[in-house]
């Protein structure tokens, strides 16, 4: 494959003004990621920091109510901060450190991204200025006072639909003019290349981790690893080292928002074409006249049009299969894991377990189905109370 390409997908398509910062930025990168010092450092932060290991769960009530499979949890919702977003991060802000640049700028949609930044930032004492667009802000106002609280500027996004595509926009208009002590930490698995191998390499210790612990546990692979996709970093990092074994079912979950046949959707493979979009060739939802199309979600962090170039390769080769779950489903499935077993998961990390949930009683006792947590559900206990009272009448 050549460099920065997922087959057809993928690439820099950025205006000239970004390319030296892209360039310094792989330069860094491929210095870094092979340099001992580096991956000493990171793993001391990830292991003492973060927490990891994030622990590798038997959902016992959860398998025995459903009847099937072995559902097994990989709990990145117990990490600091809580969610997958942090072992990114830190990876990224490292690097930042280590190009001696000292401000760090970030979108984010659910807010945990941004609140991993402005912790990271924290931590090695560097500005943080996040972008985030006014609908989030309103729908996930916890982790805005958390990231203040934190040091950082949060910057109102009230272009388009005022969600994670706008806030996109933004951090990159903001980084094409201030690139010489800023440093673009981008939170998912897209935008122009270096940044997919990026954020997949930073994420991919989640499937090593799954892999080492499920073989500690039951000397085995797993049948299915099920995982949300929005732009695409928790699901390609709990995939990354299950790819070339074939017999591992993988699973991305969309979110349908309203369902895939209403314009309120943001299941990018069920409805998107390929298109370019935020510095990527990949798919995107789009208009008749290839406009980017705005995308709908009852959870901010899978609201966005797009989905990561090595996501779009993996569907063309049918190596990941990616279905969609809607809001009332994953509702539905938030809830069951909240009484089942204890966890509220985050509303994003719900759209898996809900396929996990119609998967598990047609599966054998003696398959695993490993579900990625990504993040945990205390930021969206509001707006599902809201979503409840909404819907009551129908219901
Ligand atoms: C908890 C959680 N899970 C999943 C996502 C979706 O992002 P990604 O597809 O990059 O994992 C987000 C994004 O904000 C999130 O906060």
């Amino acid at each position: 494959m050549s460099k920065g390409k997922f087959g057809i997908y993928g690439g820099q398509f950025i205006p000239e003004t970004l390319m030296n910062a892209v360039n310094e930025l792989e330069t860094a990168y491929n210095h870094f990621k092979n340099d001992k010092q580096f991956n000493d450092e990171l793993k001391y932060l990830l292991n003492e920091y973060a927490g990891r290991p994030s622990r590798l769960y038997f959902a016992k009530n959860a398998t025995e109510k459903l009847g099937g499979a072995k559902i097994y949890l990989k709990r990145e919702d117990l990490n600091h901060t809580g969610s997958h977003k942090i072992n990114n991060v830190l990876g990224q802000t490292l690097l930042a450190k280590k190009m001696h640049k000292t401000r760090i700028i970030a979108e984010t949609g659910a807010g945990q991204h941004g609140v991993a930044a402005a912790t990271a930032a924290a931590l090695f004492n560097m500005e943080c200025e996040v972008f985030m667009g006014q609908k989030d802000i309103q729908r996930q106002a916890l982790n805005v006072f958390r990231m203040q609280l934190l040091g950082a500027k949060v910057n109102f996004v009230k272009t388009g639909t005022k969600t994670l595509k706008d806030a996109v926009n933004q951090t990159m208009r903001e980084w094409s003019s201030r690139i010489d002590d800023t440093f673009y930490v981008l939170g998912s698995a897209m935008g122009p290349y270096p940044y997919p191998e990026i954020v997949r390499d930073f994420q991919s210790i989640i499937s090593k981790e799954i892999k080492e612990q499920l073989f500690e546990k039951e000397s085995k692979l797993p049948s299915v690893v099920i995982a949300c996709v929005g732009g695409g970093s928790n699901s390609i990092g709990a995939f990354y080292n299950f790819i070339n074994d074939k017999k591992v079912k993988l699973i991305g979950c969309e979110a349908a928002g309203k369902g895939v046949d209403t314009p309120k959707t943001a299941a990018t493979i069920a409805r998107g074409r390929v298109g370019i979009f935020h510095g990527t060739k990949s798919y995107f939802c789009q208009t008749k006249n290839g406009q980017i199309a705005p995308a709908y979600s009852i959870s901010a962090g899978l609201d966005y049009p797009g989905i990561g170039p090595e996501h779009a390769y993996l569907h063309e080769t049918k190596r990941v299969e990616y279905i969609s779950v809607t809001d009332k489903e994953a509702v539905e499935s938030f809830e069951f894991l909240s009484k089942t077993e204890g966890i509220i998961p985050a509303i994003e990390s719900a759209h898996a377990m809900y396929y996990a949930m119609q998967l598990a009683p047609k599966m054998s006792k003696d398959e695993i189905i490993v579900v990625c947590i990504s993040g945990r559900g205390d930021k969206d206990v509001t707006m599902i109370a809201d979503y409840k009272a909404d819907y009551k009448d129908l219901q």
